[in-house]
Formats: C-alpha cells, structure tokens, sequence
C-alpha cells in the first residue's frame, strides 16, 4: 500500500490495495488512518458493486441514510447521483456545501465511486476546513471559538427552496419539507476526534447566521469566511475516472460538484457513513456542549 499526497495540504491517492476482496481489520485500520491524516482519499481502479461499496463503507462507520434522496431497499444508505446527457439542470451538489449539516446529526463522510464519467469535466473540488481554520487571523478564531453556526436546508425547505427549474434530481430527491427550514446549532469550530486538528465547520448552502448575531450582522462575516474556506491554497481539485472511489471527512472538508459535462452523463453512487457522531466533534469549543 502506497500513499502519495495530492497536494501539500490535504487529500491523497493510495495504491497498491483491492478494495473488491475481503478488507482485512489491517487494511481497515489503514484506511482509517489515512482518512484521518488527509482527509480525502482516492483509490483508483476500484470496480465495486453495491455490496462491495457497502463492505467499504462499513470500514469508516455505520451506513446512514440521506432523509432527503434515500437509496433502494438493498441499500437505503446508497444515492446514485445521475445527470443525463441532456439535461439542463444545475448539478447535484453544485455550491460549496459539507453533506447535510442541517441535520441534527450529520453524516460523518461519503464513500463516492464513479460509475459513468463524461470524457471531460464533472470534476469534484474539495477544500479543507482545517487549513482554512489555520490560516484565520486570532481576532476572528476569537469570534468563532465557543460559539456556534446555525445551519437551515434550505434546498429542501420551503423558505428559500431553489426555482424548480434549478433543482437537480428533483425526481428523486425530497422537496418541500417545512422540517428542513428548522435552525440547527453546532459549533462553528469542531475538533477531529482522532487528531485533534480543528476545523472551521461552515458552508455557504446551509450555514444561516452566527449564534449571538442576525442574519444581518451574521451576513457580511460568514461570506468573507466562504471565500476564505475556498481559497486555491486550501484546495484540491479531483478528476474522475471509471472504478475511481473517493471517501471524504465531511466534518473536516466542503466539496463543490463542477457543472461543466452539458452533452455527457454522469453516474456516481455514495454511500454514506455515520462515523463517531457530533458530539465526538465538539471538544470544548461548543457553548451548548454540557
Ligand atoms: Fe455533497
């Protein structure tokens, strides 16, 4: 087994390894390492099945099921994340977001394997809230520490759903849910539970407001933070391939699906973890953490 860094920052590619037979607990451990070190790690040449992807996913955490898009019967925790050649929708998952933090309970991070990749484009960017929060100034680490960001979904509510024009996957995914546009608290600052490396836990599809401050006040902090999150130097940007499986720490990254792929489909299917569950994230920082 080989890791090499993708970038001096985060993220890595491993070789050297089959995911497609039995993952040995070494292997696991492995693997679980890898991801709690670099916090995207890539796998290329991986053909997995839905049960195998599933064997995969069980490594990092229990599956846990996405209330807004569930998977089939077999596999509840699995979305397949489809765009047809002619479609003219925005994409699924196109805006810098971390998976569901509105939730009350988000997920832990994704197991993502790529099924059918346009020749070109479709690539997915990640950024690393880690290096994001290093990188912040101690006046404004002073503002985020012990307070916490207030989350909503709003895609899926009905306060400020998206024109249904721009809604991707609207068929199989849940739309309208009152219960969506509810505020939700966490931390603005989590700390990893196996490093101990913080991270600046925020997103501009589903972060609101800061605890303590309106939407107002809250507005012009939270959007100089995105394009802080954002910066090139906290970024990586994945180019797909047939087979390729991707897993990300959702606590400690935001990803952002380019649109670029108009003529070609695109077929992915993740599965999602439930890792050790936010309370482990919350360290000290979070004022609602007793
Ligand atoms: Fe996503």
């Amino acid at each position: 087994m080989e890791i090499n860094p993708i970038t001096g920052t985060f993220g890595a590619e491993i070789s050297g390894i089959d995911l497609s037979s039995e993952i040995s607990e070494t292997l696991a451990e492995a693997l679980r390492d890898a991801l709690a070190k670099h916090l995207v790690i890539v796998m290329r040449n991986q053909p997995l099945g839905p049960d195998q992807q599933q064997v995969l996913t069980r490594v990092f955490g229990e599956p846990s099921v996405n209330p807004y898009a569930p998977g089939p019967d077999a596999h509840p925790e699995m979305t397949s994340i489809i765009k047809e050649a002619d479609e003219r929708t925005g994409v699924f998952g196109g805006g810098w977001h971390t998976d569901l933090s509105f939730l009350d309970n988000p997920p832990g991070g994704s197991v993502l394997v790529g099924i059918d990749i346009p020749p070109y484009g479709g690539d997915t960017m990640f950024c690393s809230q880690q290096a994001a929060w290093d990188s912040l100034p101690e006046a404004m680490k002073d503002l985020l520490e012990n307070r916490d960001a207030i989350h909503v979904g709003k895609p899926y509510g009905i306060r400020w759903a998206p024109p249904v024009e721009e809604q991707a996957m609207k068929e199989s995914t849940k739309r309208n849910d009152p219960d969506a546009d509810r505020e939700r608290f966490h931390p603005a600052v989590m700390i990893h539970p196996v490093t101990g490396r913080k991270s600046l836990y925020i997103n501009p599809t589903y972060t609101h407001r800061l605890d303590g401050l309106t939407e107002a006040q809250s507005s012009p902090i939270l959007n100089q933070l995105f394009e802080h999150c954002t910066l090139p130097e906290h970024c990586l940007r994945l180019r797909w391939s047939k087979d390729m499986v991707a897993i990300w720490d959702n606590y400690s990254t935001q990803h952002y699906a380019i649109n670029d792929y108009h003529g070609f489909r695109r077929e992915m299917r993740r599965a999602t973890f439930q890792s050790a569950g936010i309370d482990a994230w919350r360290g000290k920082t979070s004022a609602r953490a007793s």
